[in-house]
């Protein structure tokens, strides 16, 4: 139980610029790449997040030097002394992303015994993908339950997902880094930080082609040189501020991003009736009139993503008409909402589809996270509210938004922490 709760005075319209962090789904998948490196490696603009800190105690567990420095948002990465491919649960439970330790030390030395992974619970999220990757390119597999173990030499292999899995892509793209032969992933997740992974890997000596479509093909170095790169921006939290924007009737300018990964969004909010303009490495996002209700379907990229599912379906609690909002890619990401009816959102959740009646106002009431995207739904939710809305187990939502008070408050927001004092 976190020690603290965050407490939101709504009603605020959100005014200024802000700036995007580095991408938390990049970053855990180029951290992780690291491993594969026989020098040191330095990473730049990492944001400074929870599961950021949660890889480097299993990156110092294994024996890697680690040396991060958060307010230059740069990190260096010696993993010569990696010692061990066993990453205990008691580590792995900590972040979904642990699941990127058996791709790694699998890349690495042929052998890797990893506990299962943890992370937001959204659904069953099963790796059976990414254990089929494995078995592809060369490994033998034993899943047992508390931990998985995968042993044998990398030869490469053809791989046909049987769903498309960011994890299991980029796991199975860490595996063939340094295979022996060559790695064709067919039906591969095309997300931006798939790409980033693949510029990183390109930049150590690997050869990664086709990344961004849905055909990938890995050529496996023998040896990986090191390399200095530098992360993308975080599509998730740009779509996050631009939809905290939207629903204050606000306007504020988002910099430090990239417009392009954000059309699917961009479409839906210019459908509601916002105003979204693009710039080079900027977005600005205005409210000139009320919003209408959208449909929203979630689809992997670039569809709309479940990421900002939530936060977008908080924001549509208010919109003018009905909502239909259909989750495809995890079973269980409208606790949100749940808890939004306590804020006098009106919705039906019928599996995975959510009928949202806009309704003129909400109010504040104390809320509970349950996950990282719903912590970030209920603070839009707490910032359009009448009155005080108070959130309860806000460190979710450190997991993955850097200084998003912060961010919040220079645009306008009253947000703060306040202890608990019954714990
Ligand atoms: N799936 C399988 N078998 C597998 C792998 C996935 O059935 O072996 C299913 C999942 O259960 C899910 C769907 O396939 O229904 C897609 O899952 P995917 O593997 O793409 O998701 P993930 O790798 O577990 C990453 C992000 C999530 C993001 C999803 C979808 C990381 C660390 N996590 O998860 O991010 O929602 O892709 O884009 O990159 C978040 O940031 O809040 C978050 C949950």
């Amino acid at each position: 139980m976190d020690s603290y709760k965050l407490l939101i005075t709504g009603g605020i319209p959100l005014v200024g610029e802000t700036y995007v962090s580095g991408g938390k789904n990049t970053s855990v998948a180029v951290i992780s790449a690291t491993l594969l490196c026989d020098e040191p490696c330095v990473l730049e603009n990492l944001p400074d997040i929870e599961d950021v800190h949660v890889l480097i105690d299993i990156l110092t567990g294994l024996g890697a030097k680690v040396d991060y420095q958060p307010e230059a948002k740069r990190m260096t990465v010696d993993p010569r002394n990696v010692n061990t491919f066993r990453v205990p649960y008691r580590q792995t439970q900590r972040m979904r992303a642990s699941y990127y330790m058996l791709g790694a030390l699998l890349g690495r030395f042929g052998q890797a015994e990893v506990g299962y992974p943890g992370g937001c619970s959204i659904g069953a999220r099963p790796v059976d993908q990414h254990l089929k990757a494995f078995r592809a390119i060369g490994a033998e597999v034993k899943d047992r339950g508390a931990k998985i173990t995968a042993k044998g030499k990398m030869v490469g292999g053809s791989v046909v997902f049987d769903r498309i899995t960011v994890g299991g892509t980029i796991n199975a793209m860490l595996a063939a880094a340094r295979a022996e032969g060559n790695t064709t992933l067919y039906n591969a997740a095309r997300e931006p930080h798939v790409v980033d992974l693949a510029n990183f890997l390109n930049s150590m000596g690997c050869r990664v082609k086709g990344a961004g479509t849905d055909t990938i093909r890995i050529t496996g170095a023998k040896k990986l040189h090191g390399s200095v790169y530098t992360v993308i921006p975080d599509q998730i939290e740009t779509g996050t501020l631009m939809i905290a924007a939207a629903a204050t009737r606000g306007d504020v300018v988002i910099r430090g991003c990239i417009p392009t990964h954000m059309e699917s969004l961009t479409a839906k909010l210019l459908e509601m009736g916002v105003a979204v303009s693009d710039m080079d490495d900027a977005i600005r996002v205005r409210t000139v009139r009320g919003h209408r209700a959208v449909n929203i379907k979630t689809q992997e990229y670039p569809g709309f993503p479940t990421d900002l599912q939530q936060p977008m379906s908080a924001m549509l609690t208010r919109a003018s008409g009905d909502s239909v909002v259909i989750e495809t890619i995890f079973e269980s990401r409208f606790k949100h909402l749940m808890e939004m009816r306590r804020m006098g959102a009106q919705v039906q959740i019928l599996d995975q589809t959510a009928i949202i009646q806009g309704v003129p106002e909400l109010y504040g009431a104390p809320v509970t996270a349950t996950d990282l995207r719903a912590g970030a739904a209920l603070v839009i939710a707490g910032l359009m509210a009448n009155g005080v809305t108070e959130i309860y187990e806000p460190g979710y939502i450190e997991r993955g938004y850097e200084h998003i008070e912060e961010k919040l408050r220079a645009l306008g927001a009253d947000i703060r922490r306040e202890p608990l004092e019954d714990i």
